[in-house]
């Protein structure tokens, strides 16, 4: 009797995760992608071209070697030297300062689904604007972007962290300075100038696209078109382990598939890690420690970084953030928005108990570039932390340690190999001949 009991528990247990289980993701759900536009955008990303100073490319951030990411908490753009837990400060052109949030991991974003990008959200598709998005640029926001993901692109060339570098070191972050932007003589004019003087591009621009008869016509909404056309093309990932799962062709083993029980069972991970990309799109306040520069407006002083509030003005949003996609999390840390956990049993630990793990930080667990600056402004004020602690939404849950590690397990499996290397790869040299961001 008791064994027809836990039987019956075991297999009804298993229907309802049957039941929350995702359909399998096939060509349907992404936007189709021209691949001699990805080659083209291929380029571009790896081409420190784009960067104010000529040193930054996408890739410094985002490369394949490091999960599309840097391995770093906090990136360091213009100002750093070198790729991954290996960059150092340039100290003959110091960074601004530290990029205030972690870099985000390029998975899949070709996905339809994708409508809201960044930590914060802060580019969305919004079909009442002219433009069809809503950006920080607002009014300025011009036409052209094929894709939301085309439409992000403009943004870290604009900004002295990232990419655009010292407001008096080159013309592009005059250019910034100055607040012009979108027009001619602005700095997207300016990085589509550059692009237009180099033959090879002009060439591949002109052999690409219609619309462009001769190097004049390049425009940066074509580049960011292109190199938009790269990451999705590049990166999608649609061929894990867990996907061959779904469709009947990979067993779990038994920790994997404890793993999956907890996570559309008792854990809830999937109410907000939802769907086969496994995020719900949504913003929530989790209690993730906060370390750098945080997310000030230029008329304040602080390190706060309040997230989808400074997007919306919602009392609600302080301290929310989107929900990231767990694809390939196995190779994306550090974890978290603003990467304060290095090790994702760390991370996940805290991401259950966050009331615990928030009193209880310890300061180890970030990677950061050595880099002369206070980074724990927000941590060691007490009231600080408590106003993160008081906006935490997310329900914790009690779980051993045993289950923590069913859980890795299952996330184990949404690890893709083959979108890990990508499909065009690294190219061999650029157009502008600069130096590719490459792991020494
Ligand atoms: C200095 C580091 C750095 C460089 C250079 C950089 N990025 Fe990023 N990227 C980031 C960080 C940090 C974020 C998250 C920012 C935030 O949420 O506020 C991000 C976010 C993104 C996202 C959003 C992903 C998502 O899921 O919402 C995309 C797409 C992206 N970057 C593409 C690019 C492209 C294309 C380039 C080159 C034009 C580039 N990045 C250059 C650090 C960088
Ligand atoms: C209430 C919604 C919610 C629930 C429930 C939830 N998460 Fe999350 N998760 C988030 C948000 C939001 C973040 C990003 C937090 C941040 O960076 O500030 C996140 C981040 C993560 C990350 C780090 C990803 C990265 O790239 O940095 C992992 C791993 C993760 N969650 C796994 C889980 C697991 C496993 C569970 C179940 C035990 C779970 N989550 C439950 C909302 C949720």
């Amino acid at each position: 009797m008791r064994f027809l009991v836990t039987l019956i528990f075991i297999l009804t247990s298993l229907e309802v995760s049957a039941n929350k289980l995702p359909l399998p993701l096939d060509d349907s759900d992404y936007r189709s992608v021209n691949e001699n536009e990805a080659k083209l955008g291929q380029l571009l990303f790896y081409d420190p071209i784009l960067s104010g100073n000529k040193e930054v490319a996408c890739a410094t951030c985002h490369h394949p070697s490091l999960g599309t990411g840097d391995g770093l908490s906090l990136s360091l753009g213009d100002g750093g030297k070198g790729l991954g837990n290996k960059r150092i400060v340039d100290y003959e052109n110091l960074p601004e300062q530290r990029v205030p949030r972690n870099a985000q991991p390029l998975f899949n974003l070709g996905a339809k689904q994708f409508k809201t990008l960044f930590h914060d959200g802060r580019v969305q598709v919004d079909l009442s604007r002219p433009s069809g998005l809503r950006t920080p640029l607002e009014e300025e926001m011009v036409k052209g972007f094929n894709s939301i993901i085309s439409a992000q692109t403009m943004f870290p060339v604009l900004s002295a962290d990232e990419m655009a570098g010292h407001y008096s070191e080159n013309e592009i972050s005059e250019a910034v300075r100055r607040g012009t932007l979108t027009g001619k003589g602005g700095a997207w004019d300016l990085i589509s100038k550059r692009v237009q003087a180099i033959p090879e591009y002009s060439d591949f621009f002109t052999d690409t696209y219609d619309h462009i008869k001769t190097a004049q016509d390049i425009k940066f909404t074509d580049i960011s078109n292109a190199v938009a056309a790269f990451m999705e093309f590049e990166w999608r990932s649609d061929t894990s382990p867990f996907d061959d799962f779904l469709q009947g062709r990979f067993d779990l083993s038994i920790s994997q598939e404890k793993g999956m029980e907890l996570f559309y069972g008792k854990a809830n991970c999937s109410s907000c890690h939802a769907g086969a990309l496994f995020t719900d799109h949504q913003f929530h306040a989790t209690g993730q420690p906060q370390v750098g520069p945080g997310k000030a407006a230029r008329f304040q002083s602080h390190s706060r970084d309040l997230g989808r509030f400074r997007v919306t003005g919602n009392i609600k949003d302080k301290y929310a953030f989107r929900t990231p996609s767990l694809r390939n999390v196995e190779l994306t840390g550090p974890w978290g928005h603003a990467g304060a956990y290095n090790e994702l049993e760390a991370f996940l630990s805290a991401h259950i108990d966050p009331y615990l793990a928030l009193a209880n930080y310890d300061k180890s667990n970030v990677t950061l570039t050595k880099y002369d600056t206070n980074d724990w402004k927000i941590m060691d004020d007490a009231s600080e932390v408590k106003a993160i602690a008081d906006s935490i939404t997310i329900k914790p849950v009690m779980i051993s340690e045993g289950e923590v590690t069913d859980l890795l397990a299952f996330l184990g499996t949404l690890t893709d190999t083959r979108a890990q290397k990508g499909r065009l790869g690294i190219p061999e040299t650029v157009p502008s001949g600069l130096k590719i961001p490459n792991p020494q």
